[in-house]
């Protein structure tokens, strides 16, 4: 007799980005519970998640503060759309507001990074017509290796072609620079001069800032495989998009609420967006939830008392929905009560330590900004990919120690070299060290 739970999934289900052919062979991992930094599956086995799910569960599994929040607040009211109002969406904006820069005010709520990415893009293009009047302003500059979601516009701006080329054609008047790549730079020999940065003005320059809507970047490209910006890059795109007219828009979908060891990744620099993009974290994955929060001008520039076409004409059904927001309440009092920031900074910088000390010619580069890190891996010598075949069996040999770490698949192709960790944020050094052994062993 069949398991009828897996049966159901190999006849019904149709799961992202994995092959469906030969799946009976070779059954999807099923995970049955979790609690903490622990998973486990249908056998029973039991995991340390270096991934937090989707680099989403930042304060850990199994948090009953959560449920409770939102049963509470399911008793209550269960729905009501925020083209009207509701008080958790209210008091969630404004919790929000309260965290972030001044002039950082305005929230609009969504259900996922991709709705949220998607939400910053449009908001980009119709402030920027209405803040230059007589200017079609619309082109998005974004980079290469760089992830912000399944949705058109999200793939747009993406950088990653194996994830876009099979719904081509994309949006238009999206463009990309290289992202800060320090193994594999082409613009600095020896120390870094911030070129890369600087690219993005010679473009906005070359296409004509008259025609220019916004720079899109990740604090850290997380998925394409972690690359911190280096210091003083987020302020260089700041003065240039001032210098040109042109909005920032920070996507910290991953690197929001507290993975790089801030409570912000923008908060590792002196620059502030225009516009920022935040969602996984934000509930940490306990439910669906986005937002867009925007400066007084943005949102300033959507106001008028006579063109009925001002407003910002979008909404979302279930966005900001009354238990996701109560989730997210929640989650921020766990977040900031446990002091989980400064905990991913700690335990994110012994763990890197750990991996650094770890003596294997195909470590290539160890990049990490708080408990966000990858590890490039690279063949003997040399700076090029370690081939995807090693790398998939040296993270199936990570699994086999009960450890759960990622990968940056389907990006570009031959570059899916680096394993990715980013683990619930109330990791303990115990538990880091875990990781590490983890990953020295199968290396071994
Ligand atoms: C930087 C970034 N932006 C956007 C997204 C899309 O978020 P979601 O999967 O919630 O739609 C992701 C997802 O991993 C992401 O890493």
């Amino acid at each position: 007799m069949p398991d009828p739970i897996l049966q159901a999934d190999l006849d019904h289900l149709w799961h992202g980005s994995l092959q469906h052919h030969g799946l009976a062979q070779q059954p999807p991992f099923r995970v049955e519970g979790a609690d903490g930094c622990y998973i486990w599956d249908d056998s029973g086995r039991r995991y340390l998640d270096a991934m937090a799910g989707l680099w989403c569960v930042n304060i850990g599994y199994g948090r009953k503060a959560i449920a409770d929040a939102v049963y509470a607040q399911m008793q209550r009211l269960t729905f009501y759309p925020l083209t009207q109002s509701h008080g958790p969406g209210a008091a969630l904006a404004k919790r929000i507001a309260d965290l972030l820069p001044e002039g950082l005010n305005r929230v609009f709520f969504s259900n996922s990074g991709s709705e949220a990415v998607e939400t910053a893009l449009k908001m980009a293009r119709q402030a920027a017509r209405r803040i230059h009047p007589g200017q079609n302003r619309y082109k998005i500059i974004a980079r290469h290796r760089a992830y912000h979601g399944l949705t058109f516009g999200g793939l747009s701006a993406g950088g990653s072609h194996m994830r876009k080329q099979a719904f081509e054609p994309l949006v238009p008047g999206f463009l990309h620079v290289a992202p800060p790549d320090a193994l594999r730079c082409n613009f600095c020999k020896r120390a870094c001069t911030l070129m890369c940065a600087e690219e993005f003005d010679r473009v906005i320059r070359m296409e004509g800032p008259e025609t220019v809507a916004a720079i899109i970047v990740e604090p850290a490209i997380g998925g394409g495989g972690v690359f911190p910006s280096p210091p003083g890059y987020l302020e260089t795109l700041r003065r240039i998009c001032d210098r040109h007219g042109v909005l920032l828009i920070f996507d910290e979908v991953i690197t929001g609420f507290g993975r790089t060891g801030k409570l912000f990744g923008f908060e590792h620099s002196e620059a502030v967006p225009d516009l920022l993009i935040m969602a996984k974290g934000l509930t940490s994955g306990y439910l669906p939830l986005g937002a867009t929060v925007a400066t007084d001008p943005v949102f300033e520039a959507f106001l008028s008392d006579r063109d009925p076409q001002a407003k910002f004409t979008s909404l979302s059904t279930f966005g900001g929905h009354p238990a996701a927001c109560a989730a997210a309440r929640a989650n921020l009092d766990i977040l900031l009560g446990e002091g989980l920031s400064e905990n991913a900074a700690t335990v994110g910088a012994a763990l890197a330590n750990k991996l650094r000390s770890i003596r294997d010619p195909r470590i290539g580069e160890i990049r990490a900004l708080g408990l966000l890190i990858g590890i490039e891996l690279v063949n003997l010598g040399t700076i090029d990919p370690l081939p995807e075949p090693e790398v998939v069996a040296i993270q199936k040999k990570i699994r086999q120690a009960n450890v759960i770490v990622g990968r940056n698949a389907d990006t570009i192709a031959g570059f899916g070299n680096i394993l990715t960790i980013s683990p619930p944020l109330t990791l303990t050094l115990e538990q880091a060290s875990e990781i590490a052994s983890a990953i020295e062993g199968a290396l071994a």
